[in-house]
């Protein structure tokens, strides 16, 4: 008897995740494995946010849920949030706190958007946007970034070409490529969306991991955008699978009604921890001169013939790498280098329709001593090659 399966069979899988279940069997295998496939924090949270969470195993209202938009407490601190980073001031009632901003742009899609419309996202980009819009039968419009354009998308092009979609995704600084909107370019983005009633989502989860200056949100510019963040990158909070939005007044209540019914609450005990997230920019701030150093490391170790015509990294902790020279198949590339020298990485194909096949991404979170063991095993690998 064959059973109905639904079409999100044909969802593809996404690879980063699968090379760190692999690296992750080598390891346990007794491996010795440098890990620049994950796209997380090696840091772990700061110490206050762990006290805050030992501390509310003591709170019976830890242990249930909060209401679906998200504990008050946590979104008045976020609210305050943007008024200590952006100088914005931001209604705590129109924020959500979701389970990671993963679950944060199904409620973005499924509120603002409906089956068949089109949101234009950047190719490269990070590779789940286009797989859950697929599950959720919104179509992704793909806009290609290319290294001659600065890996922006040309949003002007849509317009010529008549092609202009019912929303926009973009991220700053963006995986897989690092690369961050200026101001300028934020804001011109935030008033073509506006001029064409096209519906912005920003995601902004990087924010706080930008080199040289830091990045203003798209609210600053704009009241119609979804904004997304989280507590996974800059407050190096991965696991805990917290995240929010910032709703536009239109979408606010149909937002509440999906995260009512989609998960009922993101969790609360994580909620009560994450509140004193906020007062610990010190000690996160701390940790990006050492992504910094890593990511320079890797543009000095690496010789041009495996970074090519590569993204600037500017921000987030991921360097998109150009190697066109020695591969037209990252697939094969990237598992032959982990079966070869121990080094996990991305290929391109994750991310990219039209150039994954010459580009692989590697993350720099990890520590500067990892670094600099994956740049010798690249270097002597390349050698022997
Ligand atoms: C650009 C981007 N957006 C969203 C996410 C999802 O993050 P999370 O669900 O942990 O908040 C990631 C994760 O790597 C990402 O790189």
């Amino acid at each position: 008897m064959a059973f109905k399966i639904s079409q999100s069979n044909k969802i593809p899988a996404f690879l980063a995740m699968q090379v760190m279940e692999q690296a992750n069997q080598m390891q346990a295998a007794g491996g010795n494995l440098v890990h620049l496939e994950v796209g997380q924090p090696s840091s772990p949270p700061p110490a206050a946010v762990c006290r805050a969470l030992e501390k509310s195993l003591g709170h019976i209202a830890s242990h249930g849920y909060s209401v679906a938009m998200g504990n008050p407490a946590l979104r008045q601190r976020i609210a305050a949030h943007y008024q200590d980073w952006y100088q914005i001031s931001a209604d705590w009632q129109k924020i959500a706190i979701t389970p990671g901003s993963s679950l944060g742009f199904v409620i973005a899609f499924l509120s603002a958007f409906d089956k068949g419309d089109r949101i234009a996202i950047a190719s490269p980009g990070y590779p789940a946007y286009f797989n859950s819009m697929l599950a959720l039968g919104i179509t992704p419009q793909l806009l290609p970034a290319r290294a001659a354009q600065d890996w922006k998308p040309d949003l002007e092009a849509l317009v010529a070409n008549g092609d202009i979609p019912d929303g926009l995704l973009l991220a700053s600084p963006a995986n897989p490529t690092g690369v961050v909107m200026r101001d300028v370019e934020l804001e011109a983005v935030c008033r073509w969306c506006d001029k064409h009633g096209v519906r912005l989502i920003m995601d902004e989860i990087y924010h706080g991991l930008s080199f040289d200056e830091p990045t203003q949100s798209a609210l600053a510019f704009t009241d119609n955008a979804i904004i997304i963040n989280s507590f996974s990158k800059y407050f190096c909070m991965t696991g805990w699978r917290l995240g929010w939005i910032v709703l536009p007044d239109d979408l606010v209540q149909i937002a509440e009604r999906l995260a009512q019914n989609l998960y009922i609450s993101a969790p609360s005990i994580n909620q009560m921890g994450a509140i004193a997230a906020f007062d610990c920019y010190k000690e996160l701030d701390a940790h990006i001169p050492r992504y910094q150093e890593n990511r320079d490391l890797l543009y000095r170790g690496l010789p041009s013939i495996f970074l090519g015509d590569h993204a600037p990294s500017d921000g987030a902790f991921y360097l998109y790498a150009d190697v066109s020279a020695l591969t037209g198949d990252s697939i094969a590339f990237a598992g032959r280098l982990l079966a070869e020298t121990g080094v996990a990485i991305t290929p391109g194909v994750d991310f990219d329709a039209f150039q994954g096949r010459t580009h692989v991404r590697l993350s720099y979170a990890g520590s500067t001593k990892e670094m600099k063991k994956a740049v010798q095993r690249i270097n002597s690998w390349l050698a022997k090659t």
